[in-house]
């Protein structure tokens, strides 16, 4: 698989060879997140040191697409960006399209990297006749416009709270 763009951004499958670099962008991806919304959930120890076994798994599931781009000459790439792609079942839904794990190296945005990765999960979730389409990020980040510039409107509202919280509120009532 290759998509080319204008600034030569290759698009491919990552491979178990890859587990390493896709820990490391989702690592990168995290610490983002976590500066953007100092609510959300910090990742843990142990998520951060299974991350390499969850790709290894990903990437050898067929209802998962983990893409790699790279820009640079085809002989020495330099790894540009990742997005992953994942049908799920529905619970109460019909099966549809989870975009995931989107991160471009800083030095690489605003170069089309995205956009090359995204037309490749169009394909995956067309060709399994996913017509539906989700994505989660932080709240109030970047990402709230990315995606509304693709179509994307908020639907759910994921709100973290604290045990200790409830129980004060509870208290005073
Ligand atoms: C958001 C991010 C993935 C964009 O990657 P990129 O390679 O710079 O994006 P591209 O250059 O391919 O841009 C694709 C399109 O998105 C638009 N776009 C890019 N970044 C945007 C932003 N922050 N806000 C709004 N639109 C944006 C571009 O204008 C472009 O539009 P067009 O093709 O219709 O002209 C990248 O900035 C990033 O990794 N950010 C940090 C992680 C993050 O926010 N991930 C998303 C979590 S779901």
């Amino acid at each position: 698989m290759s998509a080319s763009t204008a600034t030569e951004v290759r698009v491919r499958c990552a491979t178990l060879a890859d587990c390493d670099t896709l820990a490391l962008l989702r690592s990168r991806l995290q610490a983002a997140l976590e500066a953007e919304n100092a609510a959300l959930w910090r990742m843990t120890e142990a998520r951060q040191n299974a991350l390499r076994t969850f790709y290894a798994q990903s990437v050898s599931d067929p209802s998962v697409l983990v893409l790699l781009a790279e820009v640079g000459s085809p002989g020495a790439p330099i790894i540009a960006g990742t997005a992953t792609g994942r049908i799920e079942a529905g619970r109460d839904v019909a099966k549809f399209g989870s975009i995931e794990d989107v991160w471009v190296e800083p030095e690489q945005r605003r170069r089309g990297v995205f956009r090359a990765l995204l037309t490749e999960l169009t394909r995956f979730f067309e060709a399994h006749d996913v017509p539906e389409l989700t994505v989660g990020f932080a709240h109030g980040g970047a990402a709230s416009e990315l995606w509304q510039h693709f179509g994307f409107q908020p639907a759910v509202v994921l709100s973290n709270g604290s045990l200790a919280a409830v129980k004060a509120r509870l208290a005073r009532s």
